[in-house]
């Protein structure tokens, strides 16, 4: 934390510097020309002037080395300008591959974190240093926008849509998250802290108070029980609708004739809206799940689904086997149980 009247909120991750230094060539550039014009129009308005009252102004032709050279410069400037912000600017949106993944929901007025361990954080996150970490995003009901201005990132958080950001920190503290998008009433209130740790002391975080739930590949195995998804989608295959291992990021067939991409947004779409893409070779018999699934517990359902394993990947061993299969006969959706809702301040 600073005290003071810091310029700068704390530089505390990888992208930090990077931005900062556009920003702070952008402020030069701008302040330098500004002086230098102001500067100019003072000059030539005193060494100019109409010296007698009957003075009339001379005939004047434009340079062209001049229109030419105060074209050119300026063009070069902004150039660079350009293709810097934007290889910012791509650095911002692509995580690396091995970052952690994290997801959050905004709903008024609140930030809800889950780790993939299971741990929940409302207004607070703890993450280590030297780790990208990606953060999956989805309001649950108006637009919010997650910012973090010692990392120099912020990205708006869409009802019914995912968003992601991502970071690296750097230095270990605790600095604060916002809101960064107007939300009603108490959107000044929608704010909280991350603290940044060490790696080691990040493990004895994750090991120890923080409120777990089970894992959310674990967790998300269950739900994919309980409310009888497995009475279809049955994973050795076979079933009335198509077996879910190994589909994360897979193209995916339509009956439509159209191939899309199995990623979050699709699972999602396909969970709540099940006639909107429906798998070529199947029946549209799968009942909507719309209203009866929370975001969080969509996120669990996912993280379940891409534990089964990535196009191209062998299964990931963190999923739980799914318990109890319900009756054959349940394909009308069922209420998650009650109890997976727990919320800790
Ligand atoms: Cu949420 Cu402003």
């Amino acid at each position: 934390m600073q005290s003071g009247f810091p310029l700068f909120p704390e530089a505390a991750s990888t992208m930090a510097g990077q931005v900062d230094a556009l920003y702070v060539f952008l402020v030069a550039m701008s302040a330098f020309f500004s002086l230098l014009i102001a500067a100019s129009v003072v000059y030539c308005a005193v060494r100019y002037r109409r010296r007698s009252p009957d003075e009339v102004g001379g005939s004047f032709h434009a340079s062209m080395v001049l229109e030419v050279t105060w074209t050119i410069i300026p063009l070069g400037i902004v150039l660079f300008l350009f293709f810097w912000g934007a290889r910012v600017f791509f650095l911002q949106v692509e995580p690396p591959a091995n970052a952690l993944e994290l997801t959050a929901t905004g709903k008024q007025w609140m930030w809800r974190f889950q780790h993939p361990e299971g741990q929940r954080e409302i207004n607070a996150l703890h993450v280590p240093t030297g780790q990208p970490i990606r953060v999956e995003m989805i309001s649950e009901d108006v637009l919010h926008s997650l910012y973090f201005p010692a990392f120099r990132t912020k990205m708006d958080v869409v009802p019914g849509r995912y968003t992601t950001l991502w970071f690296e920190a750097t230095k270990p503290g605790t600095y604060h998250l916002f809101c960064a998008e107007y939300c009603g009433t108490q959107h000044s209130g929608m704010v909280g802290w991350v603290e940044v740790m060490t790696p080691e002391d990040y493990e004895h975080w994750l090991a120890g108070g923080a409120a777990a739930d089970k894992p959310a590949a674990a967790a998300g195995a269950d739900l994919f029980a309980s409310i009888g998804c497995n009475t279809c989608h049955v994973e050795q295959g076979g079933g009335r609708a198509p077996s879910l291992r190994g589909v994360f990021g897979k193209q995916v067939q339509l009956t439509n004739g159209q191939t899309v991409v199995a990623d979050a947004s699709y699972l999602r779409r396909s969970i709540l809206e099940p006639p909107a893409d429906v798998v070529a070779g199947y029946q549209p018999i799968m009942p909507t799940y719309k209203g009866q699934i929370s975001e969080e517990n969509l996120f669990k359902l996912i993280a379940y689904i891409k534990s089964l394993g990535e196009a191209g990947g062998t299964p990931a061993p963190a999923a739980a086997p799914a318990a109890a299969a319900a009756p054959l006969a349940a394909v009308a959706p069922v209420a998650p149980a009650a109890g997976t809702e727990g919320v800790h301040p």
